[in-house]
């Protein structure tokens, strides 16, 4: 067994930064560049070190074994001070939480939330007007805050979902710059951070009050804050059988956090397909023939199956969740290396997403390449895997091909200025440059 220190290294490492340049400047030419050294490779960030994985099989590893890999190190703490909940927390304390959010997404509930899913994608759609131009990731992100904002709080007004929905979009622009920036000027009295404070003490503060009313209420609703405050851990001793409202509301703003990842989903998708004139030909005969006039349905989802292939493979391409964290708990092997406690590991869907060995021509969009039964499922992660997988996927998947449908039923979007969208990565890949026209079909 080789030790982590024979690991090799990246290139382009410069003294004292390490790769923090190449990372910032380009980071998915970057990434793409690392499967090239081998399964695993070593990052310096300055004083930080990571090992990457590079390689699908050792990807897996780590995300089934949450004991050794473990959500944690300075990125996971910093993800912390914006709401300690399941998405966030170690191990020793996520299977408790876990099991008590994941009846929120039993299927027995998703219709109720198809219905509101289905109801604000046909709302979008029916407010555009023929020719109109719409920057279709700011639209797409505001719709799905709306979306999760009406599923976890049925009884709120629209000012208030809508005040939800602009503290948390106030915070989560520039959440990226506090986790990259040293910790230190994350406290100066800058007008950006006194922004991004004001907005996450506000967003905790309504939050926290819609909990307390919900919990005083005592009525199931059918909406996701119901569910939480419901839900009781048959493994859990007393008072830990529930979750308190402190913890509730931490779960919401981790609910609200892994939702935003669908906004950019959905936008990749809209601009893959306008820049794919068969593609979209074919969608829009599957939209016309399943919806046959009217607004999309939680029933026409098993139909809608180009849309859903349209969607898994926009997410194999530009997953918005480009990056992801574990620290090694105990000295453990991987890939033939010993590796410490401490050790700090990366992984990649983008990285994995690419590799020609496991996709045939991986840059090409090709929504029939999921038509083959044997492609991918055991190396496609865009929602992870193991037990931190994401527990929204459903949700997710439902939203975005409804929305598919709504759009593709009623528009035909072309770019404003002609070039396709740039990914830009941050907390998420999104696409930038999206000013799109709606055409009427
Ligand atoms: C296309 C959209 C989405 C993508 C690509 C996505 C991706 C992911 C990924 C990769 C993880 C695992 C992170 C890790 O292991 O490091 C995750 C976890 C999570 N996601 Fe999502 N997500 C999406 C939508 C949603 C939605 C709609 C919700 C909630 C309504 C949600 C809530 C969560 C939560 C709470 C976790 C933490 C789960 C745990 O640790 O047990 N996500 N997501």
């Amino acid at each position: 067994m080789t030790t982590a220190a024979t690991i090799p290294l990246a290139g382009d490492a410069v003294p004292i930064l390490g790769h923090a340049l190449p990372l910032l400047r380009d980071p998915l030419a970057f990434l793409s560049s690392l499967p090239d050294h081998g399964d695993l490779v070593r990052l310096r960030l300055g004083p930080l070190s990571m090992v990457m994985v590079c390689d699908p099989v050792l990807t897996r590893h780590v995300l089934r074994d949450d004991r050794t890999f473990d959500m944690g190190g300075p990125i996971m703490d910093r993800a912390r001070e914006l709401a300690d909940g399941v998405g966030t927390c170690p191990r020793e304390r996520h299977r408790r939480q876990r099991r008590l959010c994941q009846p929120a997404f039993h299927r027995s509930r998703m219709p109720a939330y198809g219905s509101v899913m289905a109801a604000s994608c046909a709302e979008v759609a029916a407010s555009w007007r023929d020719g109109q131009e719409i920057d279709i990731t700011d639209e797409m992100g505001a719709l799905i805050l709306r979306i999760v904002a009406t599923t976890m709080f049925s009884s709120a007004s629209p000012d208030l979902t809508r005040s939800i929905a602009d503290d948390f979009k106030a915070i989560s622009g520039p959440v990226f710059w506090r986790i990259v920036m040293p910790p230190r000027f994350r406290g100066l009295p800058t007008p950006g951070n006194r922004r991004y404070r004001r907005a996450h003490a506000r967003l905790r503060r309504t939050v926290a009050g819609m909990v307390e009313a919900h919990r005083a209420a005592g009525t199931d609703r059918g909406d996701l804050l119901s569910s939480l405050l419901a839900a009781q851990d048959p493994d859990s001793e007393g008072e830990r059988r529930a979750l308190t409202d402190d913890e509730v509301t931490n779960q919401v703003i981790n609910f609200f956090t892994g939702a935003d990842a669908t906004g950019p989903a959905m936008a990749w998708a809209l601009c893959l397909v306008a820049a794919h004139p068969d593609i979209e030909r074919r969608l829009a005969d599957e939209v016309d023939e399943v919806l046959d006039g009217g607004p999309p349905s939680w029933e026409h989802l098993p139909r809608l199956q180009l849309a859903e292939r349209v969607m898994t493979e926009a997410l194999r391409l530009y997953t918005p969740t480009w990056f992801g964290s574990r620290v090694v708990t105990e000295d453990t092997d991987l890939g033939g290396f010993r590796l410490p406690a401490g050790t700090m590991i990366g992984w990649s869907p983008y990285v994995i997403h690419r590799l020609p060995q496991l996709y045939k021509d991986p840059e090409r969009f090709d929504p029939d390449r999921w038509l083959d039964a044997d492609v991918g499922h055991e190396a496609y992660f865009p929602f992870g895997g193991g037990a931190r997988k994401c527990i929204g996927s459903r949700f997710a998947l439902s939203t975005a091909v409804l929305t598919l449908a709504a759009i593709t039923a009623r528009w035909r979007l072309r770019p404003v200025d002609g070039g396709p969208p740039r990914p830009v990565a941050k907390v998420l890949l999104a696409p930038h440059g999206t000013r799109m026209r709606a055409v009427a079909r």
